[in-house]
């Protein structure tokens, strides 16, 4: 028995499930296909899957606008089908977490169809309704001058009953009011929906904006959402400080809108409702430790998104991570560390810098499994897969980018330069489906039948599971390579992280350091050689990787290849006061 918890030991994958496998040859992924993908993701090596929502929904914004909480979406399958994917991952010892959209809804979800039809509707208070303002001009105004996170105001005007409703995403997903105790009932009774069928855990939807400011007070930015994102993207990469004030501009705007205390006691509430299930777990889509509580009363998990919010990952800018990171988590939480999922670019566009992209996938996935914390990976980073954007504008599916591509069309950018930009801000890019063989559609589904998004033409040029898993030397068999080497691991799985050389430039390294064991991670992030002095860190005992090198070498003067990764299990020799500092 190990003393750790299961979601602290387990590395995860997300499944995004219109893109990952067909199994009925509609171009839309399914439970089916799922099914028939669980002996991949065994023989890749991952302990749990976390699943991107999968029930009922107009799609407007991909599943994320929920029309049924205890529903599966009929083109994804049946409530068996989920319940056979259930059985069969754990069959195979791997975990399965939901995603649970708290904040909203679908338009569509028959609660916002009561809500919406009369002012009395026992349903009305649901949601967030709010009476309009006039304006000088005897004008209808909204609520007040919030905007929505997904461009345009916050508030939509619904003639039916005359009042607007909140939405802090699309119109389409108008907010639920979480002060309605009838609102938490019914969505902690979905949530044990789940939990008694027998999943285990969840991936919390956009916590932070669950609760608005109850005063609906304005916002004190002096720039839009639309002026932001429009300084940011010509805003040198490079310059940190033009875009620390932009960010700090984005806060001030939503700041009556996101992060409200009230959220912790919300969380509280429902992490009691998961700790009647024995095991389960819960992870929140956002940055702020605050969402662990006091370490063991809120989210099991939060992500550690900072980590992969850099053009470049260099040793400086992780070891900052790590120091402030794991410096500032209450005692007994544990941390979480991803660099992609379907809401940012892939991690082969995202941290490659077009040269050395094979090497710098492997870094950054090396990096991922060996510092302390959970991992969490995304489909299709085990092949390299890369952003694939759409071709023109009949190939979005995300409509952010279609709002962004009106928006700025309305600000005058004209259609080729409103497309450039939407075309840049997609979410479809990092979308695209699973690339499973040399095959039409990269295996993905029939040749004649087109898939619900475009497929990266790469899958014939070995970016496909098919042919790197035949081929000893993929980015695929380093994926599996470096799980099953974690696995091995304790130290690597438990340890406590302990920086080394801390003002390299080019080198990451550090140990990991559990009671019984020690392990060394060396990652040269640069082009050059570098030959580093650590033998007073101890005796190199195992090395992990590279495989093949089994002669114990020297500490004093160990030898790193550009790019290379070196990772050994080792005895310490000296006391603390002793060790390279
Ligand atoms: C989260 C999801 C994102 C979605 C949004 C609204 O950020 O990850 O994909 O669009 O919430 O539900
Ligand atoms: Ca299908």
């Amino acid at each position: 028995m190990s003393d750790y918890a299961w979601w602290q030991e387990a590395v995860f994958y997300q499944i995004y499930p219109r893109s990952f496998a067909d199994g009925n040859g509609d171009g839309i992924g399914d439970f089916e296909g799922m099914i028939g993908a669980l002996d991949y993701l065994q023989d890749l090596g991952i302990d749990a899957v976390w699943l991107s929502p999968h029930y009922p929904s107009p799609q407007v914004d991909c599943g994320y606008d929920v029309s049924d909480y205890t529903g599966v979406a009929p083109e994804y399958g049946t409530l068996g089908d989920f319940k056979a994917f259930l059985a069969g991952a754990h069959a195979r010892g791997i975990r399965v977490i939901l995603d649970m959209v708290l904040n909203h809804t679908s338009d569509q979800h028959p609660w916002f169809l009561a809500s919406r039809s009369s002012r009395d509707n026992p349903f009305r208070n649901w949601y967030v309704w709010r009476d309009g303002r006039i304006g000088p001009h005897g004008e209808r105004l909204p609520p007040n001058n919030w905007e929505a996170a997904f461009t345009g105001s916050a508030w939509e005007y619904d003639p039916v009953t005359d009042q607007y409703y909140y939405h802090y995403f699309l119109k389409e997903q108008p907010d639920l009011n979480w002060r309605n105790p009838q609102v938490r009932q019914a969505m902690w009774d979905a949530v044990r929906f789940w939990l008694d069928l027998g999943v285990d855990g969840f991936r919390l939807d956009a916590v932070g904006t669950i609760f608005e400011d109850p005063d609906f007070r304005d916002h004190e930015s002096e720039m839009g959402l639309a002026e932001i994102w429009q300084a940011m993207a010509v805003a040198p990469p490079g310059d940190v400080v033009a875009r620390e004030a932009l960010q700090e501009c984005w806060r001030k705007l939503f700041a009556r809108q996101v992060d409200l205390p009230e959220v912790h006691d919300l969380m509280k509430e429902l992490r009691c409702v998961v700790d009647e299930y024995p095991d389960c777990m819960l992870v929140g889509e956002s940055d702020d430790i605050a969402f662990y509580g006091n370490g063991s009363d809120e989210l099991h998990l939060v992500f550690n998104f900072p980590l992969m919010r850099t053009e470049r990952l260099t040793p400086p800018f992780v070891r900052a991570n790590q120091a402030e990171r794991l410096g500032a988590l209450p005692p007994g939480a544990w941390p979480c560390n991803t660099l992609g999922n379907h809401d940012s670019p892939r991690v082969w566009s995202h941290f490659g810098d077009g040269v050395h992209d094979r090497e710098l996938a492997q870094l950054s996935l090396a990096l991922i499994l060996t510092l302390k914390g959970t991992p969490f990976l995304y489909y299709g980073e085990e092949i390299g897969m890369e952003n694939r954007p759409p071709d023109d504008l009949s190939q979005f599916r995300d409509t952010l980018a279609l709002r962004i591509y009106d928006l700025a069309v309305e600000r005058g950018l004209g259609d080729a330069g409103a497309f450039h930009i939407a075309r840049q801000m997609t979410r479809d890019s990092y979308r695209t489906p699973m690339q499973w063989r040399n095959a039409p559609n990269a295996g993905f589904c029939p040749a004649e039948i087109a898939p619900w998004l475009p497929v990266h033409s790469n899958y014939a040029r070995g970016v496909n599971v098919e042919d790197q898993m035949g081929d000893a030397g993929s980015l695929w068999r380093f994926y599996q390579e470096m799980l099953r080497l974690r696995k091995q691991c304790r130290a690597l799985r438990t340890g406590e992280y302990e920086p080394l050389l801390p003002d390299h430039e080019d080198c990451l390294v550090f140990l990991r350091t559990a009671p019984s064991e020690q392990c060394l991670v060396v990652l040269n992030f640069s082009d050059q050689t570098h030959v580093l002095q650590l033998d007073s860190v101890g005796t190199v005992q195992r090395v992990l990787y590279p495989s093949g090198l089994h002669t114990s070498h020297d500490l004093g003067a160990l030898e790193v290849a550009p790019f290379g990764i070196y990772i050994a299990q080792v005895a310490r020799n000296c006391s603390d006061e002793e060790r390279p500092k």
